[in-house]
């Protein structure tokens, strides 16, 4: 077989559907039902992008930064009704991953399952590196101290040496998996609906000092300065396709998948916008930035109430709501792991499955190290671009996935198929483009790197160890 032949050699959809949940020396248990699903999804989206990324694009876009947000939206619905589609169809752990070596072939699945380690192992440490300011401004607001800077920033970063906050989370979030999916799932859903009733707190406090005048002049910035801040806040939609991961996970994957992962974005952006309508109605948007810290939603709360209890109660949602993103983001990346490792492109260890808690443990373990030294080392900012570049490569492929596995395989039992098809999945592709282009020069350099290391990795471990490739060689 030619070189081409192998590199773009597709794997069969009822194969791959077929191995679902089988690992070696155990299989994952099916718990999870389209609630725990949603609130997986849910859980894995709403985090650091709301609490601290939002205080970060109001100087680039103004109050417009809620324009921002439903442009932001805009991208990640086309992109999630493309993984419905493929996520109805093809319905087992690996996410874009499985769907492009389906649809693509195995260079191309490698390059997303590449780019799959940027939206969730890498999005993971940006996100709890934001934790440590959060758990500062929680301390600071309940007991009048915060732990050191040395503690809880990055090296770089004011003060920082290792962010050992940050890796703490980490490593609680671990532990947590290690007792089972569906116990994770559990603590998950709680810590969700504690996120949402503090950021529905926030809503209902910042518009107490609502005043029109702050929403004048609207877009300082235009059109320009808009889109800056929608490539910004891309960053908070990742995640609604969290529960692509848990495909053999669920009870009724092709129902249910689709479902959560429609509904997740609905509910994530509905707060979303009503969060930032109200964060910039309560604050002249030229206030962002200098006088608010990281943690620029309980200054907010604080301010529009004049007393500190308020911050009090928003910090503490933050501390759950990223402490949620950390949980359920780990969980997908060992799942897009394991489905990596089944096919033969990574080490056999990532599908190995414990068989009494039913859990792959070692994945988790190896998984959670390599997340905890980039959170201790490296500053959110870097991280938070890089995640949502390979995210947007990834949600491309997908759309572009729906395309081919409707002209290869018009036939194959579809649970959902996208509306007006196939402007929807041509519009999805072209909008992750351009959110794409509006990102720093610097993140597309750092993106190609990424990208090359990848390369070099498959060709040294995957190519000769693909087990499609196996089969006919
Ligand atoms: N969307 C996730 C967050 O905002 C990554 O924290």
């Amino acid at each position: 077989m030619t070189l081409a032949r192998r590199l773009f050699r597709t794997k069969p959809t009822q194969r791959i559907v077929a191995e679902g949940g089988h690992g070696v020396g155990g299989e994952l248990r099916r718990t999870m039902s389209l609630w725990q699903l949603t609130l997986f999804s849910v859980g894995a989206t709403l985090g650091t992008g709301i609490f601290v990324i939002l205080g970060q694009a109001v100087p680039k876009a103004g109050p417009a930064v809620v324009l921002a947000f439903v442009l932001a939206a805009i991208t990640a619905l086309f992109s999630a009704l493309s993984y419905a589609e493929l996520a109805g169809t093809i319905p087992v752990s690996g996410s874009s991953y499985s769907y492009a070596y389906a649809t693509m072939g195995e260079l191309v699945a490698w390059v997303c399952g590449w780019c799959l380690m940027l939206e969730y192992a890498v999005s993971v440490a940006a996100v709890a590196v934001g934790w440590g300011e959060y758990l500062n401004a929680f301390l600071r607001s309940l007991f009048g101290f915060t732990l050191p800077a040395a503690i809880t920033r990055s090296p770089g970063q004011d003060g920082g040496v290792v962010n050992v906050a940050a890796i703490v989370i980490v490593l609680l979030a671990t532990w947590l998996l290690l007792y089972g999916a569906s116990e994770s799932a559990t603590a998950n859903a709680v810590f969700v609906l504690i996120k949402v009733a503090v950021l529905l707190f926030f809503c209902v406090v910042a518009f107490t000092a609502f005043r029109t005048g702050n929403m004048a002049p609207f877009a300082p910035m235009g059109v320009a300065g808009i889109t800056a801040a929608a490539s910004q806040v891309f960053f908070s939609y990742i995640g609604f396709d969290a529960a692509s991961t848990a495909g053999e996970e669920a009870r009724n994957p092709r129902r249910d998948l689709p479902r959560a992962i429609i509904l997740s974005l609905a509910i994530v952006t509905g707060i979303y916008v009503l969060v930032a309508v109200a964060a910039v109605g309560a604050m002249p948007w030229t206030e962002f930035g200098p006088r608010s810290t990281e943690a620029s939603l309980s200054y907010i709360a604080d301010l529009a109430m004049g007393a500190t209890w308020p911050g009090l109660i928003v910090s503490f949602g933050a501390v759950i709501a990223i402490a949620s993103v950390v949980l359920t983001v780990i969980f997908g990346q060992t799942r897009i792991l394991f489905a990596m490792s089944r096919d033969g492109l990574v080490p056999r260890v990532f599908q190995r499955v414990n068989p009494r808690r039913q859990v792959p443990v070692a994945n988790t373990l190896i998984v959670a190290a390599f997340i905890s030294v980039l959170a201790g080392l490296v500053p959110l900012g870097q991280l938070a671009e890089a995640t949502s570049i390979g995210t947007l490569f990834a949600f491309a492929i997908v759309n572009i996935g729906v395309l081919v596995l409707r002209y290869r395989s018009p036939r194959l039992p579809r649970s959902f198929r996208v509306p007006l098809f196939p402007a929807t999945p041509v519009l999805g592709a072209i909008f992750c483009v351009i959110v794409m282009a509006g990102l720093a020069g610097v993140t597309w350099l750092a993106f190609g790197l990424w990208m090359l290391v990848g390369l070099i990795c498959y060709f040294l471990y995957g190519y000769g160890h693909s087990r499609l490739n196996a089969e006919v060689t």
